[in-house]
């Protein structure tokens, strides 16, 4: 029996773990869910135990635990490192969700559940891609995993772990499956994540909530100021204008630029998914470089004043924003973050004080394309999919990949078999049965074609 004939025969019970695990609510932000993370960490350790894995421990951090487990086949084979993620965003707003976020189900060929894609379900593939190696006896190299339960909050506690565990996690290359592909009928692999830099804004106008007849009109309005302050940050060509914002950006080669918008992109279906009737972006840019090389600020979140049911007449003393820039090569979060601070400093008028603080950050990477792993990935994919994968640059960030290189000396494989439209992040996430079932195919491929060409 071969590894996709051995999926078939376990299809179903494959699915029924992923939904297992489904339904356990590992939301890292919220601390009120902390044991349930923990309970998934278990879950995780005990189903790469039962994958095949021969060792397999929970490893404590400040935060969230991280899962390690490994099969060494022969110290003189290579070894693949996996990582994932087993934490969830969270769930709200829960009233949009056609079905509840931790009862998975599905509907029209597609799991619906939080982490369904991001990142529990592409996790469960590679788990189940190694039971179907080693129960067909075909696991051609040494495999590690490394599954952390802190990527939706920044993954702050795993540079530390990487840096005192270097022993530990050596190995020839990182392969993580959690971004996306252009679609099923176009596979795809993102060679490059943005990096990131969160912060939060506190805007302080008078000592206190005031009456807004009574003081209304003598004294700043921290929300109209903060509002501002928010619109200067964007000009009329939709740049930022954080001072400094773009200094490091390296410019991509009219070759470069080319093979990137040679990727099929539908404008208008991109439009009409989203319900908008127009894009916006950064001017003389196309929607692939807006999302795929350029750095952008968004904001995330504001608030402040009064928000309940009604009207209340008061002039708030405080407001606030969430506010993250997407970072391309060669900025750095640590300056960005510092030129961003100063710059909104700058930009408060007297009669308010401002606060920024730097909630996290991360660094972006490109990854090769053409080395060994990035082919083994691409010829996996070709076999399972019938097409050569195109190579693209994703929007996302997943902090940690930058560090495995600077700290551990590893190049990563992104082999993510998400799609855009899966609602990542939000309500109603999905993954489809289709993707989950070809990633499990998929994997297997990836690692005979590297160890065959180690
Ligand atoms: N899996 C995503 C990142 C991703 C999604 C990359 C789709 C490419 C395509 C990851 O779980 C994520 O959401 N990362 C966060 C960063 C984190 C520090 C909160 C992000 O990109 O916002
Ligand atoms: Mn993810
Ligand atoms: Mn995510």
């Amino acid at each position: 029996m071969n590894t996709t004939q051995y999926l078939e025969a376990n299809n179903q019970r494959f699915l029924d773990e992923l939904l297992d695990l489904l339904r356990i609510p590992s939301v890292s932000a919220d601390s009120a869910r902390n044991e349930d993370t923990f309970r998934c960490a278990e879950a995780v350790k005990s189903a790469l135990l039962a994958a095949g894995c021969t060792h397999a421990e929970i490893c404590k951090t400040k935060g969230h635990p991280i899962v390690y487990a490994e099969r060494m086949v022969d110290p003189k084979l290579p070894t693949v490192l996996t990582y994932g993620h087993y934490d969830v965003q969270p769930p709200d707003p829960l009233d949009l969700w056609t079905s509840g976020p931790f009862d998975p189900v599905v509907r029209d060929g597609k799991i619906y559940a939080r982490g369904a894609c991001d990142d529990k379900g592409q996790v469960m593939m590679h788990v189940k891609a190694l039971e179907c190696m080693v129960q067909t006896q075909s696991l051609p190299c040494n495999v590690k995993f490394m599954i952390e339960g802190e990527e939706e909050v920044g993954s702050s506690n795993l540079g530390k772990f990487l840096k005192a565990n270097k022993d530990k996690l050596k190995a020839d290359i990182v392969l993580v499956s959690d971004t996306s592909m252009i679609s099923m009928e176009h596979p795809s692999i993102e060679t490059g994540l943005r990096g990131l830099a969160y912060m939060e804004v506190e805007l302080t106008g008078p000592n206190r909530d005031l009456h807004s007849g009574v003081y209304g009109g003598a004294v700043a309005n921290p929300i109209t100021i903060l509002a501002k302050m928010i619109a200067s940050l964007h000009d009329k060509q939709n740049r930022v204008k954080v001072r400094g914002f773009y200094r490091d950006v390296v410019d991509l080669s009219p070759a470069e630029r080319k093979a990137l918008n040679d990727a099929p992109f539908d404008e208008a279906a991109y439009k009409k998914d989203l319900d908008v009737d127009a894009l916006w972006g950064e001017e003389g840019y196309t929607t692939l470089e807006r999302t795929g090389v350029r750095p952008t600020l968004e904001l995330n979140g504001i608030w402040g004043g009064y928000t309940g049911e009604g009207a209340k007449t008061v002039l708030p003393s405080k407001a606030y924003a969430k506010i993250s820039m997407r970072l391309v090569p060669n900025q750095d979060s640590r300056k960005i973050a510092r030129q961003f601070t100063k710059h909104f400093e700058r930009l408060a008028p007297p009669g308010v004080r401002v606060k920024v603080t730097e909630l996290h950050g991360g660094e972006p990477v490109v990854t090769p394309t053409d080395g060994k792993a990035y082919q083994a990935a691409a010829k996996a994919i070709e076999t399972t999919f019938g097409k050569k994968p195109i190579p693209t640059r994703g929007g996302g960030s997943i902090p940690i990949v930058a560090l495995f290189e600077k700290v551990l000396g590893l190049k990563t494989v992104l082999m993510g078999f998400g799609l855009d439209s899966d609602n990542i992040h939000s309500p109603n996430e999905h993954y489809g049965l289709l993707n989950y079932y070809k990633g499990i195919e998929t994997i297997p491929h990836f690692y005979k074609n590297y160890a065959a060409n180690h």
